[in-house]
């Protein structure tokens, strides 16, 4: 090419970064890697090759771990983590301090060998992936060093499994190793298949950051040995990102094993652009939210939503835009858009694109030879075509048009999942109107796929649970500090031999949608009070009284718009008139359970006061991101609550989840105390008197295993929470899988509802979700 044509036709001649001491790492260990257990490599077993998407090359040989071998790697963890998670916060925090800065001191060759094994470009793991990892390790040095003042009460869980994807290879192990490390935990992680090389290289330098042997373990290998690494006894914890496939077979493999789990899940992130939003902005976001990484990202704007007056324009400028996007060798710092991360993925992209019956715009830029894909934008599909559905994780955008704000709202939040949002408008009043309606834990506005280690990331509905980042990531790492007990189950006083049955028979009816209803299978039981006397009926409630319920509660939803103030106010009104009637409940207490139930009241109406005082208090928080502008944390209520009530304390047991569940807005269904339902259907009463909206609180008694069987198993119920004695626990959790629903369960284990074990922040974290809004200002 002559001078002359290169300044006629600008092209941007190639400016490859070095691989030079990628390879000479990789040379050093060309006999093939084994795995990182307990501070040392281990032989190399089983090999499998990873290669350079871009050019095939095989750049290494790692090992796939077995059973056995996952459980030496536990085994290490395990035996590391008494003295590490004794050892101070602030000690731990200088290991998180080195590691942040042994990632910066290698970030040239961590990011190379990065590109290398993932295909992104140079650009994006030198500018983005590497300077956050590192930013994640500075964070939560900070927060290791501030947790025993901040968090006082809380301790770390124990072996946390952590399993990760391949399109963040070395940000994903920083958001889970991070956070799992500052709370005292140890760890096993398994890096994806087909990406494993930084993670040892990770482990590699974390020798030289004074990590005690053992806290941190890596097992390279495939969905095998994901699979046995979660379902290993000795996990307390399992965080992973991934399909929402794999992470429904996660949820199912661990039902009931006692283990906390976070899920981080696909998406069909909306991203919707208004008329007035700055167009040229708003296409150069675009590039960012969906041809970011090639589109492999979860959060990535995949679902274009153009107001219909600018919708021709904005596509006009949009393909011009991706018409002069450059595909090519990713250590190339001038190309925009790297490899595909493996062949299979590629072919799953070329498969969903081909089988679409959309319009198929692809960019008219060089594609090179290998597992490269052009940008692609697809129209014409209707809200129910697969790909306005489905993740295709490749660069690919689906777009569809709106008129109204409302309509907008109604076509972002139609899909299964709910993990990020951006909204493009310069209406600040517009903006802030939409963020919360948006189904997203993470909301842009004017921006696209900012993270920030302060700044919670995360979902709701099928996109998972738990957030990453801040204080509320690191809380997935701790529990509270409890003695356990085993619950022990409560029998319902029997029939005695001669019955005393008072004249009057009164049966207990179920209440839905602020009314008695009876049972739609019409049965009912007898409760008998320990000596003997027939207290009353109560109605037995079915899969179908349960649908009722939650059709109910989700009507009632408006009742998470209702101001924090109003709902202190119902709140308090609910425990006025409870207090009124308080020698009644207790005579009816002591009926049913044979002790004196005055305390029992007394604390259920001081905690009616306590829920009244958090409605309106429990705050979000601004973030302190790096960037100007807010990241804004807030509190949005989770949606319908199953609750299955204790069964001993029937009355405070009850009020206890009803109290967190509507102080913070949701609605709820609750199944009462099995062995003693009457002090719940006398409850009724008091909610009828209180100004309750009707559907806000549903009660259905009933056989507590078929009911949490019907709550766990339905829809549209967003969390279930069980304390009920049955063991329950397994089957809820599985069941849950379905919808990837919030569970809390009590693994069998007794809780102190007269205590503070029965109130407190963590009833607030269970009933809310964290939403984050980014709104970046200024010029
Ligand atoms: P995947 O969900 O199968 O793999 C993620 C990780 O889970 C890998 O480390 C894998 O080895 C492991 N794994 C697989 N099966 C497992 C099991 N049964 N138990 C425990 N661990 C298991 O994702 P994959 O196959 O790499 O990609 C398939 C699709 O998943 C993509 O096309 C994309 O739609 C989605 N995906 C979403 C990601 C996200 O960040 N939300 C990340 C990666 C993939």
């Amino acid at each position: 090419m002559t001078i002359k044509e290169i300044f006629d036709s600008m092209a941007y001649g190639p400016a490859p970064e070095s691989n030079a001491e990628a390879l000479a790492w990789l040379a050093k260990h060309k006999a093939g890697f084994g795995h990182f257990i307990n501070g040392a490599f281990t032989a190399p077993e089983a090999p499998f090759e990873t290669r350079n998407p871009a050019n095939g090359a095989v750049l290494a040989t790692v090992s796939q771990g077995s059973e056995a071998t996952v459980a030496r790697a536990v085994a290490a963890a395990a035996r590391a983590f008494p003295k590490w998670s004794a050892t101070p916060g602030p000690q731990r925090a200088r290991v998180l301090y080195a590691l942040a800065r042994l990632v910066q001191k290698h970030s040239r060759l961590f990011a190379v060998l990065e590109t290398m094994d993932n295909g992104k470009p140079i650009r994006e793991s030198r500018d983005i992936d590497i300077p956050l990892v590192a930013r994640h390790f500075y964070y939560h040095a900070g927060l290791a060093q501030l947790l025993e003042s901040e968090r006082p009460g809380m301790q770390p869980l124990g072996v946390c499994a952590a399993v990760i994807p391949w399109n963040f290879p070395l940000l994903m192990l920083a958001w889970k190793v991070a956070p799992a490390l500052a709370a005292g935990n140890t760890v096993v992680l398994k890096p994806a298949e087909y990406t494993p090389l930084t993670a040892l290289l990770f482990a590699e330098i974390s020798r030289e950051a004074g990590l005690p042997k053992g806290v941190l373990n890596i097992v390279t290998g495939d969905g095998e040995t994901g699979a046995a690494l979660v379902a290993h006894p000795g996990v307390a914890k399992v965080a992973f990102t991934g399909s929402t496939m794999v992470g429904q077979r996660i949820r199912e493999a661990t039902a009931g094993q006692g283990k906390a789990l976070t899920l981080e899940l696909g998406g069909k992130s909306p991203y919707i652009v208004f008329d007035d939003a700055d167009l040229d902005s708003a296409v150069e976001g675009l590039v960012d939210a969906i041809w970011f990484n090639q589109g492999q990202v979860c959060c990535a704007g995949s679902r274009l939503l153009v107001q219909e007056g600018v919708a021709d324009r904005f596509h006009a400028k949009l393909k011009r835009r991706m018409d002069g996007l450059r595909l090519g060798d990713p250590l190339d710092k001038c190309i925009d858009m790297g490899a595909i991360a493996d062949p299979v993925q590629l072919e799953t992209i070329t498969r969903l694109v081909d089988g679409s019956e959309g319009q198929i715009y692809r960019a008219a830029t060089p594609v090179p030879q290998g597992c490269f894909y052009p940008p692609t934008l697809i129209t014409g599909l209707t809200t129910s075509s697969p790909l306005m559905q489905e993740e295709i994780f490749g660069p690919v955008l689906v777009s569809m048009t709106f008129r109204t704000p409302a309509e907008a709202v109604e076509l972002a939040n139609n899909t299964r999942f709910g993990l990020a949002a951006s909204v493009w408008t310069e209406n600040v009043n517009l903006a802030l109107d939409m963020a919360p309606k948006l189904k997203a834990g993470v909301v842009w506005v004017n921006a696209t796929n900012l993270f920030d280690a302060a700044a919670g990331f995360g979902g709701v509905r099928e996109s998972g649970f738990g957030r990453e980042g801040g204080w509320e990531g690191l809380a997935a790492y701790q529990k509270p500090a409890r003695s356990a007990r085993t619950l022990k189950p409560l029998a319902a006083f029997p029939e005695p031999a001669s019955p005393e049955v008072p004249a009057m028979d009164r049966t207990a009816k179920l209440f839905i949608g602020g009314k008695q209803a009876r049972p739609d299978g019409g049965y009912s039981r007898a409760v008998w009070s320990p000596k003997g006397r027939l207290l009353g009926h109560v109605g037995l409630g079915n899969r179908k009284d349960i649908r009722n319920a939650v059709e109910a509660a989700h009507a009632a939803r408006g009742w998470g718009k209702a101001t924090g103030h109003n709902r202190a106010q119902i709140l308090y009104y609910l425990a006025e008139n409870l207090s009124a009637r308080g020698a009644e409940f207790a005579a009816r207490l002591r009926d049913l359970t044979g002790k004196p139930g005055e305390a029992e009241v007394e604390t259920t109406i001081t905690r009616l006061f306590t829920w009244a005082a958090w409605a309106d208090k429990y705050e979000g928080a601004a973030k302190p991101v790096p960037m100007r502008g807010i990241a804004l944390a807030l509190h949005e209520p989770v949606g319908v609550i199953g609750a299955l009530c204790p069964d001993e304390a029937p009355l405070l047991g009850l009020v206890s989840l009803m109290g967190p569940a509507i102080a913070m807005g949701n609605t709820c269904v609750l199944v009462p105390s099995d062995p003693f339902p009457l002090a719940a259907t006398d409850f009724y009463q008091v909610l009828e008197t209180s100004d309750v909206p009707a559907g806000v609180v549903n009660i259905v008694t009933g056989a507590p295993d078929e009911l949490a069987k019907a709550l766990a198993s339905h829809r549209d119920v967003d969390a279930l929470w069980s304390f009920a004695a049955a063991p329950l626990s397994a089957m809820i959790e599985r069941e849950s899988a379905g919808n990837l629903k919030r569970t809390w369960v009590n693994n069998g284990l007794a809780r102190d509802w007269r205590t503070a074990e029965g109130e407190g922040r963590e009833f607030l974290a269970r009933a809310t979700e964290v939403k984050t809004v980014w709104v970046p200002y200024g010029e």
